[in-house]
């Protein structure tokens, strides 16, 4: 088992930039929370209201040759990284686990497509004028988690003891509760309020986790929203100065998620001094996917970095009225191309690359794998 383990980390992290000759830490079990950028088939199951296109051709053309639920052509970070972690499968859906006991030494994954970090209430409070994809947000997957527990461990102890061996991953969730507004034409100055409130959700749920028992958690940060097609094509500016000229994304936006990640870098070490036996690692989604943008064709991204792979058409092959999946959408022949998936999504290549940085170095912090 341990050889097998340390022959799949030496494949992983000698395919990446550094090498690095590290003893792995064993994960018997993988327990995520998140929205589009996770989730395996929760919102799929819950019938996919607003992007019923996801249980479609083209999502999932590449790896699984059939929809998933997962919003790419193949699989997502949380899947990479249960491959490092040589788990017996991908991370099953939570709605579509009857037994927890069957999932016990594998784990199960709470996220869904559309969630966002703070409580649904909180948006309709503000008469925002639209309805979120779904309001299964970040406390509703506790909740789930919770009544969940029981089917997973049993005694204290046992709990204890399978927790230890357990990585519990907290997002990337926040994300949405920006994009839902900045879509719906907020400005950045109207946003920047709520990021204390955003931080201090994903803080409190995984301050919460860690009372449940989990000691090995993972807390990813945002990426670079203003490299995102989705932003690119909606808040387009004919003022080449709102562009950053080494990676072509808008400067502002990608300011505003180092913003956010700055503020959720400094709660996590709040909470590490607080919590000293549990290890709080800081995923830098934003670090290890800029690459991608300043030197997409150094790691064989000659689609360009800022061109969805699939959509309707337009500079940034994205249109509203055609997403990926519906009718007047095209995807490209290519996907491991691209870096961009559907104009919101990332493709497989893409989230291949960013796991990497994740899991070999240096997107992690501590390292994921010391
Ligand atoms: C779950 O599975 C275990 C082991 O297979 C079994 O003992 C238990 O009765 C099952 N629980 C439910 C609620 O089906
Ligand atoms: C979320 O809750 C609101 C208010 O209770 C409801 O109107 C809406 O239909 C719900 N949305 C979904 C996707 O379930
Ligand atoms: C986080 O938890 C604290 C203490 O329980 C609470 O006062 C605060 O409102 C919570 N914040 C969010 C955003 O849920
Ligand atoms: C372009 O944006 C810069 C700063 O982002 C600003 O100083 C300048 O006035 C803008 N130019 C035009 C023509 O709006």
């Amino acid at each position: 088992m341990m050889i097998k383990v340390m022959s799949l980390l030496l494949f992983w992290c000698f395919t990446s930039q550094t090498v690095s000759l590290i003893i792995p830490r064993r994960y018997e079990s993988i327990i995520n929370f998140g929205n589009s950028i996770s989730d395996t088939g929760n919102y799929l199951l819950m019938g996919a209201p607003a992007y019923p296109a996801v249980g479609k051709l083209p999502y999932g053309e590449t790896f699984f040759k059939h929809p998933t639920g997962r919003f790419s052509d193949g699989r997502l970070i949380v899947d990479f990284i249960a491959e490092a972690f040589d788990l017996p499968s991908y991370l099953p859906p939570y709605l579509g686990v009857a037994n927890g006991s069957h999932v016990r030494n594998n784990g199960v994954n709470f996220a869904v497509a559309g969630a966002t970090a703070l409580d649904p209430e909180f948006f309709y409070a503000q008469n925002i004028g639209w309805t979120l994809w779904t309001n299964s947000s970040l406390n509703v997957q506790l909740g789930w988690f919770k009544k969940f527990k029981s089917s997973l461990c049993h005694t204290k102890h046992d709990c204890e003891e399978y927790f230890r061996k357990t990585l519990f991953l907290v997002g990337e969730i926040g994300g949405n509760d920006y994009n839902f507004q900045f879509l719906a034409g907020a400005t950045i100055d109207q946003i920047r309020p709520i990021v204390p409130l955003v931080v201090g959700a994903i803080v409190n749920a995984t301050s919460m986790l860690i009372e449940e028992g989990a000691t090995e958690l993972v807390v990813p940060g945002n990426f670079p929203l203003g490299c995102s097609v989705v932003y690119l094509a909606l808040v387009e500016s004919t003022n080449q100065s709102d562009y950053d000229p080494t990676n072509g994304c808008l400067k502002a936006y990608n300011s505003f998620s180092e913003y956010h990640n700055e503020h959720l870098k400094r709660e996590l070490q709040v909470l590490r001094e607080k919590y000293p036996n549990a290890r709080i690692i800081y995923a830098d989604y934003y670090g290890a996917a800029i690459p991608l943008y300043l030197a997409p064709k150094l790691y064989g991204f000659y689609g360009g970095p800022r061109i969805a792979c699939c959509g309707g058409g337009g500079p940034y092959n994205y249109d509203l009225s055609a997403w990926c999946g519906d009718p007047g959408s095209t995807a490209c022949e290519n996907p491991s191309a691209f870096v961009n998936w559907d104009g919101i999504h990332f493709t497989e290549a893409a989230y291949r690359y960013i796991a990497q940085g994740v899991l070999c170095g240096p997107h992690a912090s501590p390292p994921l794998m010391p």
